[in-house]
Formats: C-alpha cells, structure tokens, sequence
C-alpha cells in the first residue's frame, strides 16, 4: 500500500517552523557560533539515535560535533538505566568530565536520556557539576537550556510527551560508516514487563509518521548508505493512522514501503516483541530480499511461571509456536534474544527451562544479563529480589557458555555456503581485510579483492568459522 502525505502533515511543519522564535534562535546561533559540543552515548540503539537527532538540534544552533572532550564547549552524555551496572558506568564518567570543567570552567555538561528521565532535578542535587538535565522527549529544550545555562541557570526539563517523535528532525548521523544508520519509527513502551524502568523513562508508545520515516530511508539511500535499521522497543506494534482518512499503517506495511525505496537497500529492525509479531511481517520478510532474515526475539526467559511475573503476556508454548512459524515462513531466518537469569523467586528448574527453549530456538547470538532490580517497576515494588548474586551470576554462566556453543555450531554449519554480503568497513585486525554482515546479521571477515568498496555488495564463500564471526572468500555469483 502507498500513503502520501497529507496537505496537513506538511502545513502542519511549515506553521511550526513560522511560530519559531526568531529573534532567540538569531541570538542564540550569534552566542554558539564557533562552539563544540562532544557526546556520549549509553544504552540501547534508541539512544545512539537520539544523540543523531540532539546533534542535528545543536547543529541548528551553530555547535559542530567534536571527538575530543577537552576541546569542546559543552560535553553531553546520553544515559542508560536499564541495569544498576548502566548508571554506575555514568556517573564514572561525570567523574571524568568533573574534571574537565575543574580545568576549563565554563564547559557545560549536560545529563541526556534514561536516568536524566529516571532521576530528574535530583541528579543536579547528586551531581555538583552537572549544568542540564533533559529527558528524551525534551530534546528540543537544548537550545534554551543551554542559554539559560549560559546565563548561570542550571535546567532541567524531563517532560514526556503523548506525541514528539522529532518526525521533522534530519538527524546528524555521528561515528557513522556512511552504509548502515538507524531510524527511529517509535517512541516510549506501552508494555509493563515488571523488571524494565523503559515505560518510566521513555514514556507512552508513539509511532511516526510513516511517509517521514521512508523520506529519511530515501534520503540515505541517495547519500550511498545501503542499510537501514528501524528502531523501536516493540516495532511490532507500530501502528500509524491518518488523523484525516483514518487510513493505518502498521509495522508490516511500514517494511514494504520502507523495503520499496531500492532493491539495493538492506531493512532490519528492531525490537521484535514475541506477543505481538505477526505471520504478515513474516510473510512481508519472505518476500522481499532486501529485507533481512533476521529477528532479534527476546524470550527473557523459557518458563511460564516466571514469564508471567514478569508480566511477558506470553507463555513458553507461544513463544515456541512463534519460533517454529518463522523457521516455516523463512526456513532461514536467523533468530538472537534477550534472556535474565536469577528473576525473583526463579528455582533451578525453572532456569533450566530458559536453557532448553535456547536449544530450542537455535538462536545464533544472544544478549544476557542477570537481574537487576529497578526502583519504582513493579518487580521492585511486588516481588523480593531474593535470588543470591553468586547463584545469578552462576545462572548467567550457563546461559552464556550455552549460547557460545550453540553460536559455534551455528556458525560452524555456515561453513561451504555462500552469502551476499553489505561491505561495512576494513575488519577490525587488518586493513588487507574487509568485514560486513550476511541477511542473517552474522559477521563475515573476508581479503579485499581490487575495484570493490565499502558499501558494495558481494558475494563471499565461507570456510572458517568461530562463535563470533565467520570468514571467507569473495566468489562470483
Ligand atoms: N524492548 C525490548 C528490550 C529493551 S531493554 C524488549 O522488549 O525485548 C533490553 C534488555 O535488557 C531486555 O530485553 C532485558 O533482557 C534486559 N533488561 C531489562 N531490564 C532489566 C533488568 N532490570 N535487569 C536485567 N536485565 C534487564
Ligand atoms: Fe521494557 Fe518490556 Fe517495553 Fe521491552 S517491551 S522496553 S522489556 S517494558
Ligand atoms: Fe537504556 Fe533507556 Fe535504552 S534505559 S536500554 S537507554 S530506552
């Protein structure tokens, strides 16, 4: 299906971009001329995507990014809180940048995203030298914020919003390869799994506007990227309708249209949740090549009991039929997770049942972490955290030594086939060498042949493999 933009959609920015504050924004680019700003980001890709679109906002104020933070004027970092271990890797940091200002007084440092979201005006309280504080529906606040902060104010603004999705903003793609970027399609989580603090900093579920998100694809595509990811916390559940025809868009039509841009420009997405993926984006998958054969599917964990206190909506046999209907629908499709070990109250059989639907599920990596509880979710509010670390951490062991072997056979039956591969870049350990990735996500290390560049497709023949990455050789398809 096609969808145009509405008259609306479009006299809607104009109107905004009018109602802007002129004379403040001519004041202000006069005040950043010549400025830097340098930024870090932390936590999930929804994040790095945000610090594109904070870039793109400062950019507009007359900031240029810079790599080195002694340099720059203001230093920023875009914050996670999604573990305890998250945020104790941040406040390191401000240690870092306390030290900075301690020697160049006027930087300002800003606290960006989940935990300036989670901890609002206190983290000024905890944090001497933190100037601003902003959550992530409130990125378009910087531009004052950091006049203010000029002036001598610290500010904070962590409002969340029923309908910013920064659809307007051209994000500034930062560390970018000039091949694969993110787009952000949704905001916020309408789930409450009762471990994750994301509903409470990210706020409600929002879909944007679709034909802006195959405007920003399209856009890529014409500056030679070849990749695009689409972001959300649950892309399933995008759904977009027309506030004039009340005509919708969701997730899978969203693929088609964004996987019609050009045949040559690669789709993934993420996160999938297993609740609500449907056979249609399956089927949508299996019919387009340009979109890739691959879903990240957080199970969390494989017992029903635990999956209900942690309020997943699905059971392990729901999990397991969605997993045998993608490995029907797209026989090769490559499937990672999510998995928590040592949930409140979990026992050893049921730990065991999270590695058997591993087994199961075949997935070729995974990311894994063992509990930790988050003040104000509702595991932290209903359940005791009774688990003993060493027992978490054992559990977390398991789980990890299980999805190594599983990602080396794996890879191992890779070995004799051949992929089309997106060339992303020169491999990490040689410069003789390139690295990109197959539709299923998986890591391909291969020798550099003349006339192909970074960006082209080519097709590689694998004869080595670990549980990481795969190696091969470049052959004519
Ligand atoms: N929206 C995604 C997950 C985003 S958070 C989804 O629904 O799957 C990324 C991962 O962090 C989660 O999948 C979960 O495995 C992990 N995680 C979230 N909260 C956690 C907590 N309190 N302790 C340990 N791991 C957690
Ligand atoms: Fe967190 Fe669950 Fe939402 Fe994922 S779906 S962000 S785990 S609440
Ligand atoms: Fe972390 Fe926030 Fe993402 S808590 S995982 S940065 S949504």
């Amino acid at each position: 299906m096609r969808y145009k933009p509405t008259d609306s959609v479009l006299d809607k920015n104009i109107d905004e971009k009018k109602q802007g504050d002129v004379f403040f924004k001519e004041q202000l680019q006069k005040n950043s001329q010549g400025k830097q700003f340098y930024i870090e980001s932390y936590g999930c890709q929804m994040n790095f995507s945000d610090s594109e679109i904070v870039a793109s906002i400062l950019g507009e104020m007359g900031f240029s990014p810079t790599r080195n933070m002694e340099d720059s004027d203001l230093i920023l970092i875009n914050t996670c809180s999604i573990r305890e271990k998250a945020e104790d890797t941040v406040r390191k940091r401000l240690r870092v940048f306390d030290k900075i200002k301690e020697r160049k007084p006027g930087t300002l440092v800003g606290v960006l995203g989940c935990m300036a979201e989670r901890l609002k005006a206190k983290l000024l309280e905890q944090e001497r030298l933190v100037d601003l504080v902003v959550g992530p529906d409130a990125y378009r606040s910087l531009p004052q914020l950091v006049s203010d902060a000029w002036g001598g104010d610290k500010g904070v603004n962590v409002l969340l919003s029923r309908e910013e999705t920064y659809a307007d903003i051209n994000p500034v793609r930062l560390d970018s390869n000039g091949v694969t970027a993110f787009i952000s399609i949704m905001r916020g989580c309408n789930n409450m799994c009762s471990f994750c603090i994301v509903p409470f900093t990210r706020g409600r579920e929002r879909s944007r506007e679709p034909f802006s998100i195959v405007a920003e694809a399209t856009d890529l595509f014409n500056r030679g990227y070849r990749e695009v990811t689409l972001l959300g916390q649950n892309v399933d559940s995008f759904l977009w309708k027309n506030p004039e025809t009340n005509e919708t868009v969701n997730f899978a039509q969203l693929l088609a249209m964004t996987a019609d841009v050009h045949p040559d420009l690669r789709v993934r997405f993420s996160t999938s949740h297993p609740k609500d993926i449907t056979d249609e984006v399956l089927h949508t998958m299996a019919q387009y090549e340009n979109i890739c054969n691959y879903i990240h599917l957080p199970v969390q964990s494989g017992n029903s009991r635990v999956l209900e206190l942690m309020n997943r909506t699905y059971d392990r046999e729901w999990y397991m039929e969605r997993v045998n209907k993608i490995y029907e629908i797209i026989p090769d499709c490559a499937i990672s997770s999510d998995m928590i070990a040592g949930f409140c109250s979990e026992t050893e059989e049921e730990h065991h049942d999270t590695l058997t639907i591993m087994e199961f599920a075949q997935y070729s990596m995974s990311y894994m972490f063992f509990y930790s509880e988050r003040p104000g979710t509702l595991a932290a509010k209903k359940y005791e955290d009774d688990i003993p670390l060493e027992v978490k951490k054992r559990r977390l062991n398991e789980i990890i030594r299980l999805q190594n072997q599983i990602s080396f056979k794996q890879n191992q039956k890779d070995i004799g086939k051949t992929f089309k591969v997106l060339i992303e870049g020169d491999s990490k350990k040689s410069d003789q060498d390139f690295k990109g990735r197959n539709s299923q996500n998986k890591m391909i290390i291969f020798p550099k042949i003349a006339n192909l560049n970074v960006g082209d497709y080519c097709y590689v023949t694998i004869n080595d493999a670990n549980s990481a990455t795969l190696k091969g050789e470049i052959v004519n398809e």
